[in-house]
């Protein structure tokens, strides 16, 4: 039949691109040292939507804490503009050419979040920036912290970011006007480098338990390949205990208040890990807390989890936007780059601001605090910690 040949020829395609990446991934050099570069290109991008308003908070923040570096040349910003849903929608791309070459001269970047068009939208079904920017700068890691101090709650969850589901997530296939498929991702190497970096965080920080997160009880071939590298991963770190969830119980264990505390370093196939951190985000005071950062060998890109907002701008509350998430994105960059002591005091700052002084709170309206004064709010902090 027709139609199954030309969805053959489809799946035909996606096999060979697929194979084509795992080329690629296994050619793929050791991490980036920054501390050989001469100068760290830190890539500011703020996307659309509240982006480039919760963006500019964090900006001044990593300006403020890099003045030194940035004088003597060690570190420089680069303002990336055109990731906006205008440019992207005229280009009829993800990222447009220009702003996907400007994005490769830099080694990390902050980025603001970016409208990902949904059915129904008036924008053409172009793909999300950020799944596309995790494609195209190979950053196959998402790491995603949460931390709620006063429930015992610190989990650090390690979302495989360039496959799964999300892979061909814009190539399935309407084989008739009847059947749509879509299709699911899972490689050795691709497993094997999330299950590496889960893993060596553990041993790094002091963590003893690591769980491997799946539904290799239904998705049998591509989980159950994912549960098989991880496990065989595991033996290699005989001082942490591994235990492997479903998906759908670990969805319910998090919200056991006896049984969630436990819960350490969890490695996630792309799909799980996209929902379980929105659902754990929201112990920490919602995904406006959370930043998210994505790491390759060549480049590290650090975000919000969330997205841009849009109705919050239609309705003019774009300024009481939540800069916080961006602000733990710029932790994150921090610590990623080297500068670990810089990063730890904007988190101090960030917790007293967010979770113990709290003269300032944000609520996404005018019944909050503005987004311009709560950077101001956690500047002054920062600055009154460091003066003492
Ligand atoms: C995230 C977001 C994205 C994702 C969207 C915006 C495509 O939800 O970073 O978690 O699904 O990965
Ligand atoms: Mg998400």
């Amino acid at each position: 039949m027709e139609c199954i040949k030309s969805a053959t020829a489809k799946f035909n395609q996606l096999v060979e691109e697929q194979l084509a990446r795992i080329e690629r991934m296994n050619g793929s050099k050791d991490f980036v040292d920054y501390k050989s570069l001469d100068t760290i290109v830190i890539g500011i991008c703020g996307g659309d939507g509240i982006g480039p308003i919760i963006t500019d908070e964090s900006l001044k923040l990593l300006r403020f804490l890099l003045a030194d570096e940035e004088r003597s040349g060690k570190v420089a910003f680069k303002t990336i503009d055109g990731l906006t849903i205008e440019n992207r929608a005229k280009a009829g791309k993800a990222i447009p050419d220009d702003v996907l070459e400007e994005l490769k001269t830099c080694h990390v970047i902050l980025k603001g979040p970016t409208t990902t068009p949904r059915q129904g939208d008036p924008w053409p079904n172009i793909e999300s920036a950020n799944v596309a920017m995790r494609k195209e700068l190979d950053l196959f890691a998402n790491v995603r912290p949460v931390k709620v101090p006063s429930e015992g709650i610190d989990w650090t969850f390690f979302r495989e970011n360039t496959e799964g589901a999300y892979a061909l997530g814009s190539k399935g296939v309407n084989v008739t006007d009847d059947l749509a498929i879509d299709f699911t991702v899972t490689t050795t190497e691709g497993t094997r480098r999330i299950a590496r970096l889960a893993f060596e965080y553990a041993k790094n920080n002091g963590k003893d338990r690591v769980s491997i997160i799946t539904k290799a009880n239904v998705i049998k071939t591509t989980d159950g390949k994912f549960l098989d590298i991880c496990n065989e991963m595991a033996k290699e770190y005989p001082g942490i205990s591994t235990d492997d969830w479903y998906i759908d119980i670990l969805a319910a264990k998090l919200i056991d208040q006896k049984r969630r505390r436990d819960f350490q370093v969890l490695i996630l196939p792309n799909l799980y890990g996209d929902i379980i951190t929105d659902e754990a985000a929201e112990f920490q005071g919602g995904v406006g807390t959370a930043g998210s950062a994505n790491i390759g060998k060549r480049y590290a890109m650090f975000e919000a989890i969330h997205g841009s907002a849009p109705r919050m701008v239609e309705e003019g509350r774009g300024i009481y936007a939540d800069p916080c998430s961006m602000m733990r994105a710029s932790v994150m960059l921090l610590s990623h780059i080297g500068y670990t002591d810089k990063a730890a005091q904007l988190e101090k700052a960030l917790d007293i601001c967010m979770y113990e002084e709290k003269r300032l709170v944000i609520t996404g309206r005018d019944t909050g605090a503005k987004c311009a004064d709560f950077g101001d709010y956690v500047m002054e902090t920062m600055q009154c910690r460091m003066q003492n």
